[in-house]
């Protein structure tokens, strides 16, 4: 029995997890031997505006002690300006469960969904480790003279050696597990003089361990540029927080943008992980039936993966590349179907393709 704690959040978050959800269900009544267990959530930006409570830290311990993972819809609403509520939900997880490794494939699934010229699906196939718990994300910093003249603003970004090497030596790991032949570590060492000459060194040590793997070494504007320009010279990408959430957006738009984009938040030494679509509650569509369900399916696949079943995550996937095969795609993909209509012929699919 897989335990699953569902978090659907805000905005799309609701409708793209609902999509989750009837997918694995459709592919566990094909599969008996796939058995789930939910435990539906209703944290959000709707619970904070009634009663205050964003993701107390007990409640979350103890979730996460009573379920193999969580799927995660979106979090934000315009309502919320501070995004106190997602901040304790997304980055009080990744924190408190010590989440470190948030990994993010960026894959084209079919060459007419790269905005780039002349690329196709063996163009694109990458996969970054984001560093996830450490960064300019922890929130260690303060505001002096608020609102005044004089006001200064300190944000203060956290590299530890410990949180440095343990995601270096995850992206190699990976790369030694998965047959990848090339890493790629990225920060900006030249001008980050203290924070990222750490990153610099640890990078060093942990690459000489690997010689069978090729190492390189890029500043992060240089990356932004190279993805673009030959996305083919990476396989297995590893960096800060903050520089890991905008590289993972650019990913997204070469693989069809970031309703395609999936993601993993783990720690290879824990059990739990928290599994999420890479993109936000987009208020500007939410409740129109538009948004594009599969960066949620595929972050489905990806855990059930993670949990040992990595056959019924491969359904999922033939089902997904079946939908982009016959444009059964909501209109971000250049198809006519909304939320519903994908999650349909996603779940008929599953049950063919599962059986
Ligand atoms: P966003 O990812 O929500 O949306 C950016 C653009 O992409 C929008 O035009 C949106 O319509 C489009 N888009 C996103 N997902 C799509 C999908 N599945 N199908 C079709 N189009 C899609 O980013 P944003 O607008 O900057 O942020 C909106 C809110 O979401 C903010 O409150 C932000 O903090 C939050 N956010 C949350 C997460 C998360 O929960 N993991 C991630 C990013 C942003
Ligand atoms: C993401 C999101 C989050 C991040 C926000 C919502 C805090 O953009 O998961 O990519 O920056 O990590
Ligand atoms: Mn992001």
């Amino acid at each position: 029995m897989l335990r699953i704690a569902v978090l659907p959040g805000d905005g799309i978050g609701k409708e793209v997890i609902d999509v989750g959800v009837d997918v694995m269900n459709a592919l566990a009544e094909v599969r008996p031997d796939l058995k789930l267990q939910y435990e539906w959530l209703d944290y959000g930006a709707d619970r904070y505006l009634r009663d205050g409570v964003g993701f107390p830290d007990d409640e979350r311990n103890a979730i996460a002690e009573r379920n193999d993972a969580i799927f995660l819809g979106a979090v934000g609403d315009p309502r919320v300006p501070s995004n106190e509520h997602a901040r304790q939900i997304i980055l009080e997880t990744r924190f408190g469960l010590d989440l470190y490794v948030n990994l993010r494939p960026c894959k084209l699934l079919d060459a007419r969904f790269c905005p780039l010229k002349d690329k196709g699906p063996d163009d694109v196939d990458f996969t970054v480790f984001r560093e996830n718990t450490e960064g300019l994300y922890t929130g260690v910093g303060g505001i002096f003279k608020k609102g005044t003249a004089d006001e200064v603003a300190i944000q203060s970004s956290i590299n530890t050696r410990k949180g440095v090497e343990r995601i270096i030596r995850a992206a190699y790991e990976f790369a030694d597990k998965h047959g990848k032949k090339r890493v790629c570590m990225s920060d900006k060492s030249n001008a980050l003089r203290y924070g990222h000459d750490v990153w610099m060194r640890v990078w060093k040590l942990v690459a000489a361990e690997y010689p069978a793997i090729e190492s390189r070494h890029l500043y992060v504007d240089v990356l932004a540029m190279e993805l673009v320009r030959h996305p083919e010279d990476f396989e297995v990408i590893v960096t800060s927080n903050l520089f890991g959430d905008i590289i993972t957006d650019l990913g997204a738009a070469l693989q069809g943008g970031l309703g395609m984009a999936a993601s993993a938040n783990m720690n290879p030494e824990r059990g739990i992980g928290m599994f999420e679509p890479v993109h936000g509650s987009a208020p500007d569509i939410a409740g129109q039936d538009k948004a594009n369900p599969i960066a949620a399916v595929a972050s489905t696949a990806l855990m059930l993966q993670s949990l040992g079943r990595t056959a019924d995550g491969a359904v999922i996937e033939q089902a997904i590349a079946l939908a982009l095969a016959e444009n059964a795609t909501t209109p971000d993909l250049g198809g006519n179907l909304g939320t519903r209509g994908v999650r349909d012929f996603l779940v008929d699919a599953v049950r063919r393709l599962g059986a």
